[in-house]
C-alpha cells in the first residue's frame, strides 16, 4: 500500500498530537515503514536523513543491533511486572547505573531514582515531590517558580510550569498557582547573555525576597529552553537559580527531559554550569529513542522527608501501572552502556562543533535571525515570510532527503549523536538549499 492509500485511512481514524488536522492532508506526511541507522525509509521506497532524531530521542541512530539485543533478552526472563511490591534487577541495575552518572559537585547528592514512563510524568513527580517535602518540613509552600517560555511537558502540572503562551493559554484556568520570571534566552537586540542573566537574576531575587517562604522549587530547564526554538542562556542563570533556591529554602528542579543524556556534549546539562539540582528528571533520550521511560532522580535530604509510619502521610501516593517496565530499563541500560563504552559523550560535543563550523554561512545571511545551538541541539531561526515559514523550511528539506521539524520558524537540527561526517554535511546543505528555496 502506498503512502496515499495509508494517509487515506489515517485520516478516516487517527488523531495526531500537536496537529491542526485541518492541514494534515496538506502537508502530506510522512509514512514511516522502516529504519536504519540515521536513516527513515517510507512506506514508497523514499529514504530520510532523521534529522531530529525522531523528536529527540534516537541518541545512536536506529535499531542499534546492541539495544536490540538486550531487548529480545529481557523479554525472554521477564515481560513486565509491577514495581509496587516488588523489583526487578533491570530496574535497580538502571537506578544504580544514572546515579553513577548524576551530576555530582559542591551541594546536593543525587542518590534516589523514582522511575517514570514519559517526560511529562517525570515532571508531575517533581512538582508533587518539592511540595510534599515543603508539607513534610515545617509549613506547606503551594507556589512553583518558572521561566516564561518553558516548555515541560503536556499534563497539568507540567503546563501549569510552562510558559509558552501559544501551547498554554487555553488551559490557565485550570492550572496550579506558579510564579513567573522572564526567560533568560530572550534577549533584547545587542544584549550580552551575561547581561541578560543577570537581569533575569535580580528578577528573581526580588520575587523570591517578597514572596520565597510560599515557594517549593525552582523549576527550570537548565541551559537551554528547547520547545521554545532552542532558546540558549547564559550559565550564570542557573548558578544563581541554585543558589536562590537553597537560600530561600526551595528546591531546584532541573528539567534535563530534552537537554539530558549527552545531547548537549555533556552527559547531563547542568553541569555546564557546575550545578546539582534537588530534583532531575529524565526522559527522551534514555532508552535511545526505543521504548517510553522517565527518572527523577533526587537526594536522601528529600527521601528521608518521606519517611514515616503508614499513618504519617508521609509515603509518596504516586505510580504508573507501567513504572520501570523491565524491557524499558534494559534497553536504557544497554544504552548507558554504550554511552560510556563508546565515548558518546565526547563524541556528541565533537559533533555540536562540526555543527557550527558547518552552519557559520548562515551567521551573516539576512534570511536568518539566529542560530543557537549547545552541543548537538540547534535552532535556526529564519526570517518569516509569511505563515509557517519553518514549516515551509522542512518541506524543502525533505524534498532533500532530510526529515526535520520546525518549531515556529525556528527549524531544528537534533541528530544523533554518532551522525557520520558526510551524514551531517547532507544535514546541513539540505537545510542551507531548503533556506534557499523557502525564504525569499
Ligand atoms: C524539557 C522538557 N520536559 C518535558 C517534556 C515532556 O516530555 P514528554 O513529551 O515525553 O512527555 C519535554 C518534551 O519535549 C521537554 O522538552
Amino acid at each position: 500500500m502506498d503512502s496515499a492509500a495509508w494517509l487515506k485511512r489515517d485520516a478516516a481514524s487517527v488523531w495526531h498530537p500537536f496537529t491542526q488536522h485541518s492541514l494534515w492532508l496538506g502537508d502530506e506526511p510522512t509514512v514511516v515503514d522502516r529504519a536504519e541507522g540515521p536513516w527513515l525509509f517510507d512506506v514508497d521506497g523514499n529514504r530520510y536523513l532523521d534529522g531530529v532524531s525522531s523528536l529527540w530521542v534516537t541518541t545512536l541512530g536506529h535499531r542499534t543491533p546492541e539495544i536490540d539485543a538486550a531487548i529480545k533478552a529481557q523479554l525472554d526472563r521477564l515481560d513486565h511486572s509491577t514495581f509496587l511490591g516488588a523489583t526487578h534487577p533491570p530496574g535497580i541495575e538502571l537506578a544504580e547505573k544514572l546515579l553513577a552518572t548524576a551530576p555530582f559537585g559542591d551541594g546536593p547528592v543525587l542518590s534516589k531514582v523514582f522511575f517514570a514512563g514519559d517526560g511529562s510524568s517525570a515532571v508531575e513527580v517533581a512538582l508533587k515531590m518539592a511540595y510534599q517535602r515543603s508539607v513534610q518540613t515545617g509549613r506547606a509552600r503551594p507556589l512553583f517558580v518558572h521561566l516564561r517560555e518553558a516548555y515541560h511537558g503536556d499534563t497539568l502540572g507540567a503546563v501549569s510550569v510552562g510558559g509558552m503562551e501559544l501551547f498554554h493559554a487555553t488551559y490557565r484556568p485550570l492550572l496550579l498557582k506558579t510564579l513567573p520570571v522572564s526567560s533568560p534566552g530572550v534577549r533584547a537586540a545587542g544584549q550580552t547573555p551575561v547581561d541578560r542573566a543577570a537581569e533575569v537574576v535580580a528578577e528573581l531575587t526580588a520575587l523570591l525576597h517578597e514572596r520565597g517562604d510560599e515557594v517549593c522549587a525552582i523549576v527550570v530547564e537548565p541551559m537551554v529552553q528547547a520547545a521554545a526554538g532552542m532558546l540558549t542562556y547564559h550559565a550564570d542563570f542557573l548558578r544563581a537559580a541554585r543558589r536562590l533556591a537553597t537560600e530561600h529554602g526551595a528546591l531546584l528542579i532541573c528539567d534535563e527531559v530534552a537537554a539530558g543524556v549527552a545531547r548537549t556534549g555533556r552527559m547531563w546539562a547542568s553541569e555546564h554550569a557546575g550545578v546539582v539540582p534537588d530534583l532531575l528528571t529524565c526522559g527522551k533520550g534514555l532508552t535511545a529513542g526505543y521504548l517510553p521511560l522517565s527518572a527523577v532522580l533526587t537526594t536522601d535530604e528529600v527521601y528521608d522527608t518521606f519517611l514515616g509510619t503508614p499513618a504519617s502521610g508521609r509515603t509518596f501516593f504516586h505510580g504508573h501501572t507501567f513504572t520501570a517496565n523491565p524491557l524499558c530499563c534494559a534497553a536504557a541500560n544497554a544504552h548507558l552502556d554504550l554511552i560510556a563504552s563508546r565515548g558518546l559523550v565526547a563524541q556528541a560535543a565533537a559533533l555540536g562543533d562540526r555543527l557550527d563550523q558547518l552552519l557559520a554561512p548562515l551567521a551573516d545571511d539576512d534570511r536568518v535571525v539566529e542560530v543557537r545551538r549547545i552541543g548537538t541541539m540547534t535552532g535556526v531561526e529564519v526570517r518569516s515570510v509569511g505563515e509557517r515559514t519553518g514549516a515551509a523550511v522542512c518541506r524543502a528539506a525533505r524534498g532533500r532527503g532530510v526529515w526535520l521539524r520546525p518549531l515556529g520558524d525556528t527549524v531544528v537540527l537534533m541528530p544523533p549523536l554518532t551522525l557520520g561526517r558526510s551524514e551531517t554535511e547532507l544535514m546541513v546543505s539540505a537545510l542551507i538549499g531548503a533556506i534557499d528555496e523557502a525564504v525569499r
